[in-house]
């Protein structure tokens, strides 16, 4: 890929946290996406792992998740030819600037974090200063590439908001250094839930399995999860207030197979959830099919996978160098 100083397109830049496999919520309201864009833009997509260790990890299994989250990058779509990929820990000046920010930051606007406050509550034998100062090294990552735009989730808006708030603040004292990205929100995209509480975000930490679609889990346990999924007792296949588990499997329906909310409810008139629930099962057991198949190739071709991200850490070496020299010569380094 070029990244170079004047680029032709606009740049995209984003980020995913390797705790644990990547879930049909992650792939279906993000990593698909990331796909599509690469097309559109000049992507950079980076393994968030320095972030993971905000929460305590066991050594040999961080190390398992972060090989994993590189194989399933690749094997839904991202291609390093054209985007830049690779692992954060990789890349230095990552933490470097992030330092340099964290005395641009306030502890007050890091305090009113929700995302701090929730995750404060839940760890709350473990309350270090990463988790408190999070938000910056993720204001680092966007701001050492200059992105023009950065797709987050609504979980991540907050970050990306105060990660303009530094950069703006940045600029207002040393000039133009840094580029302030906007929020992008795809064209295409869902936000899946939990198939056991659908008013909650599907996530990879729940404890229940049967809330979660992983993107390794076997063709029968897909369809097992499908046939548990909490719905309703109306037993119309509609979008409706009060059904939050139909929405659900509709928009992951929907999303698969890009038929509209009014296309499945005439398609399933008639039937029950039962049939429904096979169908959206069978869907994303086709969808994921050619994923799984990438993604045990690359999990057991271990050189190749190197291959690819020392390669994209050379290339995010070199950009994120150019922006960091940037900032200390502004700030008053010797370099
Ligand atoms: N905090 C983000 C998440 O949990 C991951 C992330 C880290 C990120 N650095 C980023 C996302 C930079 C966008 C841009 O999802």
């Amino acid at each position: 890929m070029e990244i170079n100083n004047a680029p032709q397109k606009k740049r995209a830049l984003s980020f995913i946290q390797s705790s644990g496999m990547f879930t049909l919520g992650n792939y279906l309201g993000a990593v698909k996406n990331w796909n599509n864009m690469q097309e559109e833009f000049e992507c950079v997509f980076g393994i968030a792992d320095l972030h993971s260790i905000t929460v305590r990890q066991d050594p040999a299994t961080l190390r398992k998740q972060i090989y994993s989250a590189a194989a399933m990058l690749l094997s839904t779509g991202l291609d390093p030819e054209k985007s830049l990929i690779f692992m954060q820990s990789h890349v230095a000046a990552h933490s470097q600037l992030a330092w340099i920010l964290n005395c641009y930051t306030q502890f007050g606007e890091l305090s009113r974090m929700t995302q701090f406050k929730d995750k404060s509550q839940k760890h709350s034998d473990n309350v270090n200063a990463g988790l408190f100062t999070y938000p910056v090294l993720m204001a680092a990552d966007i701001l050492l590439y200059k992105p023009d735009l950065v797709p987050v989730g609504a979980d991540q808006k907050q970050h990306l908001e105060i990660a303009r708030d530094i950069a703006k603040r940045f600029n207002g004292i040393y000039g133009d250094v840094f580029t302030i990205p906007e929020p992008y929100i795809p064209p295409i995209g869902a936000k899946v839930m939990s198939l056991q509480e659908p008013e909650k975000k599907m996530s990879k930490s729940d404890e229940n399995e049967n809330a979660k679609i992983l993107l390794t889990d076997s063709p029968d346990a897909i369809m097992r999860k499908f046939k548990r999924a909490v719905t309703d007792s109306e037993a119309r296949v509609c979008v409706g207030e009060n059904k939050p588990g139909i929405n659900n499997l509709i928009e992951i329906y929907s999303c698969i197979t890009g038929k509209t909310a009014d296309e499945i409810t005439a398609e399933f008139e008639g039937k029950g959830y039962g049939d429904f629930k096979l169908s959206v099962g069978e869907a994303v057991v086709e969808e994921l099919r050619p994923v799984q198949e990438k993604y045990n190739m690359y999990i057991s071709d271990k050189a190749q996978l190197e291959k690819i991200y020392k390669e994209g850490a050379e290339k995010a070496q070199y950009v994120a160098r150019k922006t960091l020299s940037k900032v200390m010569k502004k700030v008053g380094y010797v370099l």
